[in-house]
């Protein structure tokens, strides 16, 4: 099992109807493909988390990495894991609150903290 996140930017005003739009077909090309995840959006800040078969999520990131609907992509954490976060979902969404974030702490867009921010909301039902 791998997993792999990474962070990118698009314009805050019009995120939340992009995000929702293409997550229709993403759910349902993930769930063909065996991809689970996490899509986290916060004011124009994106992270995603993909896991599945390392060949099929690099696959996948290769094409999302392409996308003209958001800029500054970056690749923050892959690893190799035994387990899926997000075992029950072909995309998570979340659109977390300040308060959620005042919880998880300073810096929780860190690279250093990824692995933490996925465990809090697999564990959390926000
Ligand atoms: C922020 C963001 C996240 C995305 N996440 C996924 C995803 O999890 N799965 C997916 O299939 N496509 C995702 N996409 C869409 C892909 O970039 C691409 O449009 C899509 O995979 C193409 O599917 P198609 O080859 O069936 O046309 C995402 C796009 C953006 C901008």
């Amino acid at each position: 099992m791998f997993t792999l996140v990474y962070t990118s930017r698009m314009p805050a005003s019009t995120a939340n109807t992009t995000l929702t739009d293409l997550l229709v077909a993403a759910r349902a090309k993930n769930a063909s493909l065996g991809v689970t995840g996490l899509l986290l959006h916060k004011s124009g800040k994106v992270m995603q988390a993909l896991e599945g078969d390392e060949a099929t999520v690099r696959a996948l990131v290769a094409v999302i990495s392409l996308d003209p609907r958001h800029k500054d992509f970056w690749v923050i954490t892959e690893e190799n894991r035994d387990t899926r976060f997000f075992a029950d979902w072909s995309m998570r969404f979340i659109e977390p609150t300040d308060a959620q974030l005042d919880v998880i702490g300073p810096n929780y867009w860190a690279e250093s903290r990824a692995d933490e921010l996925l465990t809090w909301f697999s564990n959390n039902q926000v």
